[in-house]
Order: structure tokens, then C-alpha cells, then sequence
């Protein structure tokens, strides 16, 4: 088993991505950000702290975050694993790594999709997302609408509006991440499996691209 990491702002194409590289080449998929909203959605004591947090566009705390990757992790998978959404600051990605050198799990591939800032708050406005949390499907209202409006496509659900996905709480996710993302970078960048790809472009396109990168070392 190795872990491969989906690096990228808010809206850049994590989520839409890393559904269709898991369902390629049969990884786990592993969301904080879906974890975090299902702890939210279930009333646990871990979403009864984070659901204010979230809303308003915060990051939840390091420990909280890592304390939850490692329990499923340690909970094991049949294959390798794909994170979306963590890590994203220095402290998560140190501790993650001191975690793997213990556990003997390996990393494999580190993949930032690059977005410039101007177009990512239309994606996240405009996006609405299927409310069963087992399907999750990720929509837009113009460059992805359902065929019918409000339902989700694959498996009939209403589709919602995340609570975060507000022009507010997204500049303040922007915020977090133009803050942290440079020290991951640089803790990433040296690593033999990091790339770039330009998220700029087509789902489609962006999915070609990093298919390229997987194979090699999935
Ligand atoms: P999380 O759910 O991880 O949100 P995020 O990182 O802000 O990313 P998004 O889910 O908004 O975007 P995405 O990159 O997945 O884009 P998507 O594919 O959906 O985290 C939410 C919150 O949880 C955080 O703010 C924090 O509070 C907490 N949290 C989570 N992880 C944490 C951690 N590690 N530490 C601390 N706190 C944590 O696409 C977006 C839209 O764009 C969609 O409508 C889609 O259709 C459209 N789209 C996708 N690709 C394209 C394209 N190529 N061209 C045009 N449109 C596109
Ligand atoms: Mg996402």
C-alpha cells in the first residue's frame, strides 16, 4: 500500500478528480474534507467543533485532522490510497510523513493542479453536490448542470449547496491556503513523485494529464 496526495486550492478540481483517478485505477479515496462533513452531518462530538469552523471557511486544527487520517489509516486498505484535501499545512504533512516512516507505508505520487485564484470562486459558488453521502457527485450549475435541475444524475438524490461554498467563506479559505501552501510546497516539491498539472483546462483534459503520471508508480 502507498499513499498518492491531491494538492490544489479550493475548487480546483481535488474532489471531481479524484473521483475519477479511484474509480481508474481502484484506489481509496480518502476526503478530510468528506470525512469532516460526514462527522458534521452525523452530530459526532468531532462535527459538533468543526461545523462553525468549516462554515465559515477555517481549517479545523492539525490534530484533530491527523487524528482522523491515521485511525483509518490504521484501520488498513485493500490497495493504495488517494488523499484529497490533506494534507494542507507543514504540520499535517510532517506528521503524516513520521506516520508512513513507522507504519512502513509508502508515497507515491504528489500532484498539485495548479488553478489561478481569478477563476476558482465562480467553480465554488456554482457548485452543488449530490447529498448522499455515498455517491457524492460534484456538479456545477453552468459547466456541469444535472440533466435534472436539482437531482443528482447518478443516483437520483436532491443536490445541495455546501455551507462553505459561499463568496465569504471562500476568501477565507483562500486565505488559509495562500498561507499554507508554500511551506508544503516546499516540503513536497523535492520529493522523486511530485508534479504540477494545469487544472486550467477541461475536466477532461486535466484528467489526461494526470493519468500520464499515475501508472508509473500506482
Ligand atoms: P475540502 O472539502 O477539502 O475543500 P477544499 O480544499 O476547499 O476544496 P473543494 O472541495 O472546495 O474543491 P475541490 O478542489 O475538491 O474542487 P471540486 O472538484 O469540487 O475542505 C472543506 C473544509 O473542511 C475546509 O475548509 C476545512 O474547514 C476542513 N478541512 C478539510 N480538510 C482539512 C485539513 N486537511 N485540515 C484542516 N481542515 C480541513 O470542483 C469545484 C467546482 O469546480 C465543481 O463545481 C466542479 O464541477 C468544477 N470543476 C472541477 N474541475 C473543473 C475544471 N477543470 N474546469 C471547470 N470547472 C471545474
Ligand atoms: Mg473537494
Amino acid at each position: 500500500m502507498k499513499v498518492h496526495i491531491l494538492l490544489g486550492p479550493p475548487g480546483s478540481g481535488k474532489g471531481t478528480q479524484a473521483k475519477r483517478l479511484v474509480e481508474k485505477f481502484n484506489l481509496n479515496h480518502l476526503s478530510t474534507g468528506d470525512i469532516l462533513r460526514d462527522a458534521v452531518s452525523k452530530e459526532t462530538e468531532i462535527g459538533r467543533m468543526a461545523k462553525a469552523i468549516m462554515a465559515s471557511g477555517k481549517l479545523v486544527d492539525d490534530d484533530t485532522v491527523n487524528g482522523l487520517v491515521f485511525a483509518r489509516l490504521q484501520q488498513g486498505f485493500e490497495g493504495d490510497v488517494l488523499f484529497d484535501g490533506y494534507p494542507r499545512t507543514l504540520q499535517q504533512a510532517k506528521a503524516l510523513g513520521e506516520f508512513l516512516s513507522t507504519q512502513m507505508i509508502g508515497l507515491g505520487n504528489v500532484v498539485n493542479i495548479a488553478v489561478p485564484d481569478g477563476v476558482l470562486e465562480a467553480r465554488v459558488v456554482g457548485r452543488r453536490v449530490c447529498s448522499n453521502n455515498d455517491c457524492g457527485a460534484i456538479y456545477h450549475v453552468e459547466s456541469k448542470p444535472p440533466k435534472q435541475d436539482g437531482i443528482c444524475d447518478l443516483c437520483g438524490s436532491p443536490l445541495k449547496h455546501r455551507s462553505d461554498d459561499t463568496a465569504e467563506a471562500f476568501r477565507s479559505r483562500m486565505a488559509d491556503f495562500n498561507a499554507s501552501f508554500q511551506p508544503l510546497l516546499g516540503f513536497y516539491e523535492h520529493q522523486p513523485h511530485y508534479r504540477s498539472v494545469d487544472g486550467n483546462l477541461a475536466p477532461e483534459q486535466v484528467f489526461e494529464s494526470l493519468v500520464q503520471l499515475f501508472p508509473e508508480s500506482a
